[in-house]
């Protein structure tokens, strides 16, 4: 058989495979399955692309073996990593993996260019000009990725700001579009022009991401998402790789969509999250409270929900920090156990990465029909006895509806200070992200239960399990 149509038909099959695997990746219930198709998509491309061995140019055919030697060695090396870290991430972790992937999606694309301008035979003007145009955004994507990891992971431990900052930022990319040109205009580009583009496409991406405070790094790296997908794209219109293309092209858009949703949970524009750092804009540092927090015993908390009709949910960071998913859903069972009614409230930024409470509660087996999304479950809070909010903050502040000074206010909250008694676990009486003063502690229906999330579980079950065995 011809093998240009076997490689066609099995780049086929890997583009379906990754439309149908990211299809699935839409609802939590079949999120894992297509986690697995696209995953066998990738497979399936890599397969074709060592089939593309057998359909070599006589001219390439000298190459051809260490080609496919570096071709195996990459394959390893590759899989040996991701495979290792994979397994061993910490669910807090894994932001920090997936800027780092992303950086590795954004670094091949530039590769590929940099074959292209490397090529010893001419090649015509828009083909340079498209090649540059993805070296440019899969560069900046690998160096602002990397910058990413290296801040979410606590390498780089603080926002840089200098004045004129996004001045200087315009210039270097602006350097780098002229040297992009000059090399078009050229033809044949000289290895110096290359290496200087390279570098200026490079220090673009680590400029534009080392002034964005750590908290918005997820939606920067879901934005690097979208330009490692148009990158991969635009590499493949190159390559004439038809794969290529749908695969950029189904990242770049699932990429901007989710980085859209982010910013619009956050009630601020892509633009905002990029080019001013948080709360530090128009925005105050919010009003005065009055009163103060009450402490409640966690023997209190728990018996007290023990005899409650409803209880709602509300999971933030601190609980992904405490690693107290499996302790709440031990304790969640002896409420319902109880015959009480329990939902779990999500906020779609509520923690770290998009999906992050989801993903946590998940993993301790919480049901998926017993997480409800902000809009399905806001109007509820009114009809329950008790809201517990563990290790949130920011997503239940009620400032964000009522104080035009807070640099929360306009994002959508959870309403949990409608519900009839509140309980808020968290360690102190510190701040969200945000950093400012949460209004609802100070409530008149609101108590603090101090403590590590997991401590205080711990503490919960224990009350219930004593309850359990006097009565
Ligand atoms: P935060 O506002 O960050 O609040 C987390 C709270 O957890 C803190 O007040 C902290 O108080 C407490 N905490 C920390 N460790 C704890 C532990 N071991 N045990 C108990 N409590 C602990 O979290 P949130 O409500 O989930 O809000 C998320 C924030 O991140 C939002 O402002 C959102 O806009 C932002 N953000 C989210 C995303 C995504 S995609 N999720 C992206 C960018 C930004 P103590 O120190 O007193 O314990």
């Amino acid at each position: 058989m011809n093998p240009k149509l076997i490689i066609d038909a099995t780049d086929f099959a890997a583009a379906l495979l990754f439309i149908l695997g990211l299809k699935r990746m839409s609802s939590p219930l079949t999120a894992r399955s297509g986690i697995v198709v696209a995953g066998w998509g990738v497979l399936v491309a890599t397969l074709a692309s060592f089939l593309e061995a057998f359909g070599v140019t006589a001219d390439a055919q000298p190459h051809l073996g260490t080609n496919l030697a570096l071709g195996v060695i990459a394959l390893v090396v590759g899989v040996g990593w991701a495979w290792w870290s994979g397994k061993r991430v910490p669910m807090t972790a894994m932001p920090q993996m997936v800027a780092l992937y992303n950086g590795m999606g954004g670094g091949a694309a530039a590769c590929i260019a940099a074959v292209e301008l490397s090529s010893p035979l001419p090649s015509p003007g828009s083909k340079l000009a498209i090649a540059l145009v993805g070296a440019l955004i899969g560069a900046a994507s690998l160096s602002g990725s990397l910058t990413a990891w290296a801040k979410l992971d606590g390498r780089i431990n603080r926002a840089f700001h200098a004045k004129g900052q996004q001045y200087a930022n315009g210039i270097v990319l602006a350097a780098t579009i002229f040297v992009g040109i000059d090399i078009i205009s050229g033809g044949a580009p000289t290895p110096a022009l290359t290496a200087a583009f390279f570098i200026g496409a490079l220090a673009y991406g680590v400029l534009m991401t080392l002034p964005i405070g750590g908290a918005d790094m997820p939606v920067v790296v879901s934005l690097y998402n979208a330009f490692t997908g148009i990158a991969v794209g635009i590499e493949g219109y190159v390559l004439q790789k038809p794969v290529l293309v749908i695969a950029g092209v189904v990242v770049g858009a699932a990429g901007t969509l989710l980085t859209l949703v982010m910013a619009r949970a956050m009630n601020r524009s892509v633009s905002n999250v990029i080019f001013s750092r948080f709360g530090a804009a128009s925005s105050g540092p919010g009003r005065e409270i009055a009163g103060a927090m009450k402490p409640a015993e966690a023997s209190d908390a728990a018996v007290s929900m023990r005899y409650a009709g409803k209880v709602i949910i509300i999971p933030g960071y601190g609980l992904a920090v405490a690693q107290a998913q499996y302790k709440l859903y031990e304790f969640v069972k002896l409420l319902q156990a109880a015959g009480v009614e329990v939902k779990f409230a999500v906020h779609p930024v509520a923690g770290r990465m998009p999906g992050h409470m989801d993903v946590l509660l998940a993993e301790a087996g919480v049901p998926y029909d017993m997480m409800h999304e902000l809009d399905e479950i806001n109007e509820e809070f009114s009809t329950a006895d008790v809201a517990l909010v563990i290790g949130a903050n920011d997503v239940v502040n009620p400032a964000a509806r009522t104080d035009k000074t807070s640099p929360i206010y306009g994002m959508p909250i959870l309403n949990a200070d409608h519900a009839h008694q509140v309980y808020v676990i968290k360690r102190g009486q510190g701040k969200g992200y945000s950093g400012v003063e949460n209004e609802l502690f100070f409530a008149d229906n609101c108590a603090m239960v101090y403590g590590d999330a997991q401590a205080v579980l711990v503490k919960f079950i224990a009350a219930l399990k004593e309850l359990g065995a006097a009565a």
